[in-house]
C-alpha cells in the first residue's frame, strides 16, 4: 500500500508510527486537491460562471460521498475545520440551547482536549456541571461508573469512541443504547475510530458524530459533523457571515437550512474535495482483511515493546487497539523520541493533548506508537531494533 503514498516514496527510510496524530495522504487525495487548484479553482455557492459551477459540483459531490459512506443524508454532513471545531459547534449551538444552570454534561476521564475544553467553555458560560466517569487503576474506562452517572440524570453525553492515549475502544454501542433508553442526546468523538472502522451512523444510534479529515488520509483543515437533521435544524448558527444566510438587512438576518447554516464564509474547498477522495480510498481499503492485518501489525508492535525491560503501558495493551502509549523506566520519553527520530522512526511524544489522563496514569509524558493502513512488518522490525538500541544507549 505504501506505493500509493508519496510520503513514503520521497522518504524511503521513514518508519511512520504516528497515524493517530495525522495520517499520510494517498496520491489520489493529493491529486484531487491539485486538480481543483489547477483546473477549476472557483468559489462555491456564489460564482455564476463555469469554473464556479465545477467547484460547486466537486464540493457537493464530496459531501454526497461522505454521506453515502456514513449512511446519512447529504444535509446531515456539516463541514467544519476539524474534530475540535465540530465539537465546539455542537457544544455552543445544540447543548448551549438546552442546558440550564446546574444541568450535567457527562464526559469520561479519558477525553482528549477537544472533547473536554469545548465543554469547559460551555459550562463557564451556562453554569452547567461537567461530570466524568472515572478511569480505573489500569487506565481503563469504567463503564459501570459511566452508567451510574448516566442514570443519575444528565442532559447530554459526549464520549470518545477510541482513546487517543490508551487505544481502548469504548463499548459505544451499549453506551448509546443506554443513553437512548433514557432520552439523553449523545455525541461520539470519532477522531480515532474513523481511521480504522467504517461507521454506519444510523445503525450506531448516536445523535452527533465528529471526526477529522486528516486522520482518515484526507487533507488538514477539514473536519466533519454528522448530525441527525431534525437536531441540526434546531441549532442556531455559531459563526455568522456569507453563504450561511438567507436574507440580510441592517435590522437582522435569516439563515439557510443545515448544513450551509453552519458553513459561514468561503469554506476549505480543496480540502473538502480531497476528503471526498480520501473517503473513496477508505472505501476500497478499509476491508475486513485490512482489519485483520492491522490487528496482526499491532500485535507485532506490542511484541517488540514487550521485549523491553521496564516498559509500562498506559491502559491495557492487550486490547485489539491500533496504538500503544508507554513509558520506559530509566529513559526519558523526550530522549527516546529524539533517538527514534534520529533512526527515522516517527512516534508521538508528550502529553498527547490529554493532560488529565496522563496525570491519572501518573506520568508527565509518554511515547506513543500508532499504526495505520501502510504499516508493515519492516516498520515493526525497525521499531524493535531502534527501541532496543535506544534503551541500551539512554538508560
Ligand atoms: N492529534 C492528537 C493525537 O495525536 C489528538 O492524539
Amino acid at each position: 500500500m505504501k506505493q500509493d503514498f508519496p510520503l513514503f516514496t520521497h522518504n524511503p527510510d521513514l518508519v511512520y508510527l504516528d497515524y493517530a496524530n495525522t495520517a499520510p495522504k494517498p496520491q489520489t487525495v493529493i491529486q484531487a486537491v491539485c486538480d481543483y487548484y489547477t483546473h477549476y479553482s472557483g468559489n462555491v455557492h456564489r460564482a455564476n460562471h463555469d469554473i464556479g459551477s465545477r467547484a460547486d459540483h466537486a464540493y457537493e459531490t464530496a459531501r454526497h460521498r461522505i454521506a453515502t459512506y456514513f449512511g446519512v443524508q447529504q444535509n446531515e454532513v456539516v463541514f467544519q475545520k476539524n474534530t475540535t471545531e465540530a465539537l465546539n459547534l455542537v457544544a455552543q449551538s445544540f447543548v448551549g440551547k438546552l442546558i440550564e444552570p446546574g444541568d450535567k454534561i457527562l464526559l469520561t476521564g479519558l477525553e482528549h482536549h477537544a472533547n473536554l475544553v469545548s465543554w469547559q467553555l460551555l459550562a463557564a458560560r451556562t453554569g452547567a456541571e461537567l461530570v466524568f466517569s472515572q478511569v480505573d487503576e489500569d487506565g481503563c474506562f469504567d463503564e459501570q461508573h459511566w452508567l451510574k452517572l448516566l442514570i443519575s440524570g444528565v442532559r447530554f453525553a459526549a464520549f470518545t469512541a477510541v482513546s487517543n492515549v490508551t487505544g481502548e475502544r469504548f463499548p459505544i454501542e451499549q453506551m448509546l443504547a443506554a443513553a437512548r433508553g433514557l432520552g439523553v442526546p449523545t455525541l461520539i468523538d470519532g477522531a480515532q475510530l474513523t481511521p480504522h472502522e467504517r461507521v454506519d451512523f444510523d445503525k450506531l444510534g448516536a445523535d452527533f458524530l465528529v471526526f477529522s479529515g486528516h486522520k482518515i488520509y484526507g487533507p488538514t483543515g477539514i473536519g466533519v459533523l454528522i448530525g441527525r437533521y431534525e437536531l441540526l435544524d434546531q441549532m442556531t448558527p455559531w459563526i455568522g457571515g456569507g453563504d450561511m444566510i438567507d436574507t440580510v438587512h441592517l435590522s437582522g438576518s435569516t439563515f439557510q437550512e443545515p448544513p450551509l447554516r453552519f458553513e459561514a464564509g468561503t469554506p476549505p474547498i480543496a480540502s473538502v474535495i480531497g476528503l471526498g477522495a480520501a473517503i473513496d480510498y477508505l472505501e476500497q481499503h478499509l476491508t475486513p482483511e485490512q482489519h485483520e492485518l492491522e490487528s496482526t501489525m499491532m500485535q507485532g508492535v506490542l511484541d517488540a515493546l514487550n521485549s523491553i525491560e521496564g516498559i509500562h503501558f498506559l491502559g491495557d495493551p492487550d486490547r485489539d487497539a491500533r496504538l500503544a502509549s508507554f513509558v520506559i523506566e530509566g529513559v526519558h520519553s523526550a530522549d527516546l523520541g529524539a533517538y527514534l527520530n534520529e533512526k527515522n522512526v516517527a512516534v508521538r511524544v508528550g502529553k498527547m493533548c490529554a493532560h488529565p489522563l496522563l496525570e491519572r496514569c501518573g506520568v508527565d509524558s509518554a511515547v506513543r506508537a500508532s499504526i495505520g493502513l501502510c504499516t508493515d512488518q519492516s516498520d515493526i522490525d525497525q521499531l524493535a531494533t531502534a527501541i532496543t538500541k535506544a534503551v541500551q544507549r539512554l538508560r
